[in-house]
């Protein structure tokens, strides 16, 4: 006998069916399948031969493969009883349901255990979101509980992760499939620059914009492990969970963050827009979402922490008049905080910096039109704190530990804590009219521990229902807490520390596998920038912050008239542009040119859309190569036009019709043949327009 279970949208389908009472395996996922298929025949299918040296049966690569039952690869589940015994368990079918969701319950009475397994499609994003839970009738220990586990394709040689430091986030990482196993452990307790929990597997041939290609997030904030092993038959598993031995606790109940994974036959963009669509309109929840998103101001790389109001004043009439509508007081404002070694977790108003509270500021901010937010770093301590001396037992791991940026975490298990930082931030939300957090995370922590990251949400939630029209940025030094755990309790992600509008164009470039324009922050800074020494063109650092959630985080003082009036001026496209913007897809284009990085974002009626072709190094040959677009109607016409001509005489002689006049052409020619740009120096942005008529 044979149980089987189909899920579909109009673009997959992923196919569950095992033997008897056994754990299911996913025994089909991919393009979707014709309705009558008949699934006992596609199960019987699947199976594989056996010969020399194998077993007389080839074990399942089931959703949670079991050591019990021979699987030559990683078992998806590690734990021990709670006397410390290894436990083995057998599971067997108890029972499911498939309504919305389907729910698979696979019990193991001699070690009274039961695991359950659930998948949700969402047939507007293609996105299903999967987790295993595991109950026991007595606490036990875990090791290492797998997401529901799936195949890796076979027709695809390479898989891409992502790696990153500090001002570098998500690099990517192409690695070649072969036998034995690429492992992924983060054991630092945040997401970490160093490992987004992503992973995209190309079909052989699958680019950007075209062929197929599988993906995975794991949604948690608190390091993960990913397994990604090739057996000695061939076949190839997929493994999501927490970093082993996270919970230091034995319990009756734990369950894995969710998996979102998705099936694309549009290249990496179709996993990308999934990711995109799911991120914006199902993860996160918007306090305001008929509200277009206010342009930023940041005043940290203007005064770090030397806090003057008449100085912070000035800056933010300057910044009003360039066109911000959000003034953010970042850190340096609580406490004693005139350094990065002190006060972190005082978070009252530090009188001497403000004498009169928050209010002369946040009033001169208001009048000028902008709304005000504010940093905190909650979760963390400084020993010259005087929370830090009352309450030394507060902080996580041991006294001798090393710091981070002079600093410790705070331990988010203890409801003493989470309650203290709930007392102080609730006053602060109470006594000012803040609409916004930027919430920090400046230090990897002295160990992982699940139960952490559960209290640092505990707080995010407890405050979110509070102040339900708070918006809150996720930072960590960066993108060092970047992931759909966090955004579920954020509405933005502070991307990078590298305001240099160079790295910056290729860190959101990759980091729109996943992320959307409308939760991506990036702001101009410096003209000197203070992360690489660069000094950049302000047409080139507006324009680069014009493509995600546009700011400004220089010190306005510094500006000639050029600068200002092009940031003006793009800061003006930007607010013409970006509601429909908000809601684009961010398409990764196929540059024929390696010293190109483009993308093409795309409203879902597609009638209009946006092409930032970034000039990130000197290109070898001469000429531009023309840029293929995506996505595109090829029947209908296309008028398009240089958003940013203006900057064009300065740069080449020639007279191209692109130069000279807006271009009424077919989405045919412009996907097959491409858009031919003028000329340009490097790090310089050409902007192109596009209306279908
Ligand atoms: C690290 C963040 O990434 C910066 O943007 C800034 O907020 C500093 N912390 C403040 O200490």
């Amino acid at each position: 006998m044979s149980r089987h279970f189909r899920i579909d949208d109009a673009r997959q389908t992923l196919v569950l069916a095992a033997k008897g009472d056994r754990l299911p395996q996913v025994v089909y996922w991919g393009a979707r399948l014709p309705d009558g298929e008949d699934l006992d025949t596609l199960h019987a299918a699947h199976a594989i031969d056996v010969t020399g040296g194998m077993l007389d049966e080839n074990p399942d690569l089931s959703l949670c493969p079991e050591a019990t039952r021979s699987f030559p690869g990683q078992p998806g589940l590690i734990l021990r009883d709670s006397d410390g015994t290894p436990l083995l368990p057998k599971f067997c079918y108890q029972s499911h349901s498939q309504d919305a969701a389907l729910a698979l319950i696979y019990s193991d009475a001699a070690n009274g255990l039961t695991l359950t397994f659930s998948f949700a499609i969402d047939p507007d994003t293609h996105m299903i979101t999967c987790r295993t839970a595991l109950d026991a009738t007595r606490p036990v220990h875990l090791h290492w509980l797998a997401a529901p586990v799936l195949p890796a394709p076979q027709h695809a040689d390479e898989m891409i992760d992502f790696a990153g430091r500090w001002i570098g986030e998500f690099q990517t990482n192409r690695t070649a499939w072969s036998a034995g196993m690429r492992y992924r452990e983060n054991r630092t307790g945040r997401t970490g620059h160093e490992h987004f929990p992503g992973l995209i597997v190309p079909c052989r041939g699958a680019t950007n914009t075209q062929g197929e290609a599988y993906a995975f997030h794991y949604g948690w904030s608190g390091g993960h492990r990913m397994i990604a092993e090739e057996l000695p038959d061939g076949r190839r598993q997929i493994q999501w969970g927490h970093a082993a031995r996270m919970e230091t606790a034995p319990a009756t109940r734990f369950e894995t963050a969710p998996l979102y994974i998705t099936y694309s036959d549009s290249g990496l963009n179709g996993c990308a827009t999934a990711f995109q669509r799911h991120l914006r309109d199902r993860i996160v929840t918007w306090p305001k979402p008929d509200s277009p998103r206010p342009v930023h101001y940041n005043c940290w790389e203007a005064v770090y922490f030397d806090h003057k109001i008449p100085v912070l004043q000035d800056i933010a009439n300057r910044a009003a008049a360039l066109g911000a509508e959000r003034f953010v007081l970042d850190d340096g404002w609580f406490g004693q905080r005139d350094d990065d070694t002190r006060s972190l977790s005082d978070w009252t108003v530090d009188a001497r910096k403000y004498p009169d509270g928050l209010h002369p500021l946040i009033d001169h901010v208001h009048r000028l039109g902008m709304s005000f937010g504010i940093w905190f770093e909650p979760e963390m301590i400084n020993e010259d704190s005087d929370i830090h001396r009352a309450h030394p037992d507060w902080v996580l791991g041991s006294e001798d530990q090393t710091l981070g940026r002079q600093q410790k975490a705070l331990n988010m298990a203890l409801p003493e804590v989470r309650d203290y930082l709930y007392d102080r931030m609730s006053a602060i939300l109470r006594d000012y009219p803040i609409d916004y957090i930027k919430w920090d995370h400046n230090r990897v922590l002295p160990m992982p521990d699940a139960a952490q990251t559960r209290g640092s949400y505990a707080l995010l939630d407890r405050l979110r229902t509070d102040f339900p029209m708070v918006e809150i940025e996720s930072c960590a030094s960066g993108g060092g807490r970047i992931d759909f755990g966090i955004m579920q309790r954020t509405q933005r992600v502070w991307l990078s520390d590298s305001n240099d509008a160079l790295e910056r164009l290729r860190i959101q470039h990759d980091a729109a596998l996943f992320l959307p324009m409308a939760v991506t922050g990036s702001h101009v800074g410096p003209r000197h920038c203070h992360t690489s020494g660069r000094v950049l063109d302000m047409s080139f650092r507006a324009w680069v912050a014009a493509q995600r959630h546009m700011g400004f985080e220089m010190d306005p003082r510094e500006l000639d008239e050029t600068e200002t009036a092009t940031l003006k001026e793009v800061t003006a496209w930007w607010k013409a542009n970006r509601d429909w913007m908000c809601g684009a897809d961010i398409l990764r284009l196929d540059s024929a040119d390696p010293a190109v990085l483009a993308e093409q974002q795309l409203a879902r009626d597609k009638d209009r859309f946006v092409v930032f072709a970034g000039k990130a190094a000197t290109s070898t040959q001469i000429s531009p190569r023309p840029l293929r677009l995506t996505g595109l109607d090829p029947q209908a016409t296309y008028r398009i036009t240089l958003a940013n001509r203006n900057t064009l005489h300065r740069l080449s002689r020639g007279t191209t019709a692109l130069k000279t006049e807006a271009l009424k052409l077919s989405g045919a020619y412009l996907m097959n043949h491409g858009i031919t740009l003028p000329w340009s120096f490097p790090e310089r942005m050409w902007v192109v327009e596009g209306q279908r008529l």
